[in-house]
C-alpha cells in the first residue's frame, strides 16, 4: 500500500486548471498508449477529448452524468486529474484518471479514484465502472489492486471497424 502524500490535496477543478488538464492528460495518453494503440487512434482520441476546448467545455458538473473534472495539486502544482459520472441511477463511471509520471507509486492515483467513488456513492451509486484498454496490463493491474473485477469486453469508444480496439469492462460494487 502506497502511502498517500500528507501534501497533496484533490480539490475540484476550475477554469484556471483547463490549460494543465489538458496538457497532462495528453502527454500521459501518448505516453502510456504508445505501444499498446495505433497512432491515427491516439490521436483522435487526444483531440476528441483533452483538447483545450473540450475540457474548458466540461471543467464543471454537469449533474448527474458528470461530476466535473478532479484533480490533484502538492505544493500549487497539477500532477493529476480524474472524472466521472452517473451512467444509471445505481451505476457510476470513472472516465480517466491521469497522472504525471513522476508523482507515480505514492497513492495520489487512488486519492483520485476515491475521490470519484466518493461522488458516485453520493449520488446513489452501488457500483462504479471503468473501461481499460484489453492488453494495459498496468492499467487492469491497478483497477484490480482497487477492486475491480472483469465483467465483459466492448469495441472501445472512438474505434473504428478496422481499428479491433477493444475494452475491458470493469467493475466494483460499493459497500
Ligand atoms: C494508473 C495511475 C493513475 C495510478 O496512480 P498511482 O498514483 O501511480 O497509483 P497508487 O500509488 O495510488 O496505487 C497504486 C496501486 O496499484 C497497484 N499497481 C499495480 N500495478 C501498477 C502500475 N503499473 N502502476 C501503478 N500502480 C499499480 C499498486 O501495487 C498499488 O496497489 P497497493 O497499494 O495495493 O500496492 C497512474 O499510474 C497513471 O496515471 N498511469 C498512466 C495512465 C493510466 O494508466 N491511467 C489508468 C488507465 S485508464
Amino acid at each position: 500500500m502506497p502511502r498517500p502524500s500528507l501534501t497533496a490535496v484533490v480539490r475540484q477543478a476550475t477554469d484556471a486548471d483547463v490549460a494543465e488538464i489538458a496538457r497532462i492528460c495528453s502527454t500521459v495518453y501518448r505516453d502510456t498508449y504508445r505501444e499498446l494503440l495505433p497512432e491515427g487512434y491516439i490521436e483522435r482520441s487526444v483531440v476528441a477529448f483533452y483538447d483545450e476546448r473540450r475540457v474548458a467545455r466540461e471543467i464543471a458538473p454537469a449533474p448527474s452524468q458528470w461530476f466535473g473534472y478532479q484533480v490533484v495539486e502538492e505544493h500549487g502544482r497539477v500532477l493529476g486529474a480524474a472524472g466521472g459520472g452517473m451512467i444509471s441511477a445505481r451505476a457510476g463511471e470513472l472516465s480517466l484518471v491521469y497522472l504525471e509520471a513522476a508523482a507515480r507509486g505514492r497513492g495520489l492515483g487512488t486519492l483520485l479514484l476515491d475521490r470519484v467513488v466518493t461522488q458516485i456513492r453520493e449520488a446513489g451509486g452501488r457500483e462504479v465502472w471503468v473501461s481499460v484498454f484489453l492488453g494495459d496490463s498496468p492499467g487492469i493491474a491497478f483497477y484490480r489492486a482497487r477492486g475491480f473485477q472483469p465483467v465483459s469486453t466492448v469495441q472501445a469508444s472512438l474505434s473504428r471497424v478496422d481499428d479491433h480496439i477493444v475494452s475491458l469492462r470493469m467493475r466494483r460494487m460499493l459497500d
